[in-house]
């Protein structure tokens, strides 16, 4: 029988490898081969493997005319509180147009947790343990309901968690939400290959394939469809968060305020890093551009400059992974001349040595390559980053211990409701940290941000007391 074409394209590549065990297949094991190498683009992997394999590829990134990105200020840091109560109205009026969709990139591996299944259905609230997904679904329902429209909810997964992502939202009647407005996509996976540029078998028959990266978000939201979705619909603003981080304000009106007064095709959150060695990425210019600078690449004496002006640090702005996307920007990006870069990450690739047999490397022994979204910023128009409290938006679980880990995350909740409680009036002990004593929750259906809790406190009759178990919906 003649050899597939696509095996003879491999050959001609130096890829010939990968069929190396073809023979031994049986039919069905051939075809899920062949169809994983379908997927792999020979050309971009040549590429790369000269650019960002070759052995005098740059390592470092170019600091020449970086500069801190200016960003805007809360008004209580010396903002312009009238410009942060236009944006909220302006806001608040594209969510009752129905122009804004909220996005969770979910295709993520979830290592360093290491939880077995899709990081969203991993529960995080202190009383309920409601998931993430959840919590995320609560928020976008609630907020659909005070701006009278419903919000719909894009969810990009990868291969690996798309069917067990899927069958936990029917399971759980989508919480509430149509499921007509919760859309799934897959991204795209990227083969990983060895320090040479060849790619990794992961057994006889299968190719070692990984996720492209949250970047890879652009290109999949295109191919999937869900833009053509969106424009059906009249979404042309999507709110883009992590899986990972219960407390973001997926849907902020202020934020997208900001966006929209501005004409911003990219607009981010930063918070002050906490202290100079943070591991955020860095909001920065360079040539006229915004581009957020990765802590690993950021040098130390840069990371340590402090602003004369201020005392402060003078790369304080943090990225924390929240921005809001122009719809059209999204299409340019993903059809348009300018992909985003990939990135490379060494990591020990479990293969199959030359007789086929397994192979658990100890030490790493292969390259996966990734995107990352905020890649994109250079090429966005009017692009706006605005401050925002950490305690409002960002306390992602990461980490099974230590730092950014459910316990972490959960003190952060109960931090949280304890404030929303003390600013409306309610007696609730905490600690020097704002932490109370046990464990109370309030769902997202009864407030989700400080406005919306605050309106739904101001009718409740009776005021309950806030003990130990509260549950507020
Ligand atoms: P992380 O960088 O924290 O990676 O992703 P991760 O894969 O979830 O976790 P580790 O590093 O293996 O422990 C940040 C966000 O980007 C998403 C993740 O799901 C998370 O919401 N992501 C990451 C994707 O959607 N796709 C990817 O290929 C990578």
């Amino acid at each position: 029988m003649a050899k597939p074409l696509l095996i003879q394209e491999f050959e001609r590549a130096g890829q010939g490898h990968v069929f190396s065990f073809y023979n031994e297949l049986a039919p069905e094991a051939q075809k899920t081969l062949l169809d994983e190498a379908a997927e792999i683009d020979l050309a971009e992997i040549d590429r790369l493997t000269r650019t960002l394999l070759a052995k005098d590829a740059a390592t470092g990134i170019d600091l020449t005319g970086l500069a801190p990105a200016p960003y805007e200020r809360r008004p209580e840091n010396g903002g312009y509180a009238r410009a942060w109560h236009d944006a909220k109205t302006a806001g608040e009026a594209a969510l009752r147009a129905g122009r804004v969709a909220a996005f969770t990139v979910a295709g993520g591996q979830g290592t360093r947790l290491g939880y077995d299944g899709p990081k969203g259905t991993f529960p995080v609230t202190p009383i309920k343990q409601k998931t993430l997904f959840q919590v995320f679904a609560e928020k976008v329902r609630a907020a659909g309901v005070r701006y009278g429209k419903p919000i719909h909810w894009f969810i990009m997964t990868s291969n690996m968690n798309h069917a067990a992502t899927e069958a936990f939202f029917k399971e759980h009647n989508y919480f509430g939400l149509a499921s007509s407005h919760v859309h799934f996509f897959r991204q795209g996976r990227m083969p990983a290959v060895t320090p040479e540029g060849k790619i990794l078998l992961e057994t006889k028959g299968t190719i070692a394939m990984s996720p492209d990266g949250h970047g890879g978000s652009l290109r999949a939201l295109d191919r999937s469809g869900a833009l053509d979705l969106m424009e059906k619909e009249g979404i042309d603003i999507l709110s883009y968060f992590q899986v990972d981080n219960p407390l973001v304000r997926g849907i902020d009106p202020t934020f997208i305020g900001w966006h929209v007064l501005r004409g911003s095709e990219m607009s981010s959150k930063m918070v002050a890093k906490a202290y100079a060695g943070e591991k955020v990425g860095h909001f920065c210019t360079q040539n006229g551009k915004n581009v957020v600078i990765e802590y690993s690449d950021l040098p130390k004496d840069y990371q340590e400059q402090i602003d004369p002006a201020t005392g402060a640090l003078r790369y304080i702005a943090g990225s924390i992974a929240i921005h809001i996307l122009d719809t059209k920007f999204i299409r340019r990006m993903a059809r348009g001349d300018n992909s985003l870069p990939f990135h490379r990450a060494d990591k020990k690739i479990p293969t199959v040595d030359a007789a086929g047999n397994p192979v658990k490397p100890e030490k790493t022994n292969g390259v996966k390559f990734e995107m990352f979204v905020f890649d994109a910023l250079p090429f966005a128009g009017n692009p706006v980053v605005i401050e925002t409290r950490r305690e409002d938006d960002f306390s992602p679980v990461k980490n099974a211990e230590g730092l950014d880990s459910p316990k972490t995350c959960r003190d952060d909740q109960l931090r949280q409701f304890a404030r929303w409680f003390k600013a409306n009036g309610a007696a609730i002990a905490t600690d020097e940290t704002g932490l109370p004593p046990f464990a109370v929750e309030v769902s997202p259906l009864f407030g989700y941000d400080e406005d919306s809790f605050a309106d739904a406190w101001a009718r409740l009759t009776p005021k309950p007391s806030i003990n130990a178990g509260l549950y507020l919906e």
